[in-house]
């Protein structure tokens, strides 16, 4: 890294006061040893705020927090109406172009370089790390487009997404038959049918999982909320809900990168303080996902 990009992130780098110090946690994608951090940043219904300037610099500063405490994957998509726009925003804002992990989605059954155009526009970024088709939709037309990118440098991963279990025999199919850097699906102490069948076959391709929906969408923190957090988060460093519940999603052996949504400031450091300190070993898990589901 240059002297100068590192003076400027370096103050930015220090776990904020009151959270977990340590190292941020990251794993590899497979397909090229790279390493990222294990809990990313969602942008769906949370960034998709309209023009209001309010809501608009209330989502900069969320990014703002993200970046500070060691965050890099941002994902989102055509389908997030205003997200798109209010990332790019914050980018500029932040001067945040060189240190984000770009994760966006072709959602068209129609022209996918005509939306793929429109969406760089909005991001304002070269060129973007991870492309994935959303909800795999015109799949067989829009993946050799992003295959085409690739060969050509003009994005640097491509993928496929699903969430709340949705074709999961079809998107097994795909990520057998096609090359793939990454998946990104619905995994969470409370949705872990991906434990069956897509996480093994991850591992075993060498594919990046991005696990979406961790909290599903809230309803799963706002459940837990009241219940009292069990002494053994204390053995993970966890002080609340949400930070087993991400542990919880990123101590799965295929699991590259959780990525949560929020508007808060407050829970986003929370967030990204799951992505440092000790993680649950496999018994830990199995006592967390039978608690969980006991309430
Ligand atoms: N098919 C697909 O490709 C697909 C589908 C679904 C989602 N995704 C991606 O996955 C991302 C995450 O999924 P999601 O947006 O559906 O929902 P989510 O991340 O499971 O939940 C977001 C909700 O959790 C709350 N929250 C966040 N941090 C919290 C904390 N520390 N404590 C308590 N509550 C907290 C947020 O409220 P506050 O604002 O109050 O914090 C927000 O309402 C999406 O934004 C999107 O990027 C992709």
């Amino acid at each position: 890294m240059k002297r100068r990009t590192l003076l400027r992130w370096a103050p930015l780098l220090a776990a904020p006061p009151g959270f977990a110090q340590g190292e941020l946690l990251t794993r590899t994608i497979p397909s090229t040893g790279e390493a990222i951090p294990r809990v990313g940043l969602g942008t769906w219904i949370t960034f998709n705020v309209g023009q209001d300037p309010p809501a608009r610099a209330q989502c900069v500063q969320v990014m703002r927090a993200f970046f500070e405490a060691g965050g890099r994957v941002i994902d989102s998509s055509p389908m997030y109406g205003s997200s798109q726009g209010v990332v790019g925003e914050g980018l500029r804002a932040l001067g945040g172009a060189q240190r984000v992990f770009s994760a966006e989605k072709l959602w068209t059954s129609s022209d996918g370089a005509a939306q793929l155009a429109a969406t760089r526009a909005q991001w304002q970024v070269p060129r973007f790390d991870l492309l994935q088709v959303h909800n795999l939709l015109a799949w067989e037309k829009q993946l050799p487009l992003l295959q085409g990118m690739k060969e050509r440098g003009d994005v640097r991963y491509v993928g496929i997404t699903t969430s709340e279990g949705r074709r999961h025999r079809e998107f097994e199919e795909v990520m057998r038959a096609h090359r793939l850097d990454f998946v990104q699906l619905t995994y969470n102490p409370a949705d872990r049918e991906a434990e069956q069948r897509l996480l093994p076959l991850a591992a075993e391709r060498g594919i990046a999982v991005l696990a979406n929906r961790p909290f599903r969408e809230g309803a799963l923190t706002r459940r837990l909320q009241p219940e009292p957090l069990p002494a053994w988060a204390a053995e993970i460093a966890c002080r609340s809900w949400a930070q087993v519940v991400l542990k919880f999603i990123i101590s799965h052996p295929a699991v590259t990168c959780a990525i949560p949504a929020t508007r808060r400031v407050d829970h986003v450091r929370e967030n990204l303080a799951a992505c440092r300190g000790p993680l649950p070993d496999a018994a830990l898990r199995q006592r967390i996902a039978a608690h969980i589901a006991s309430l």
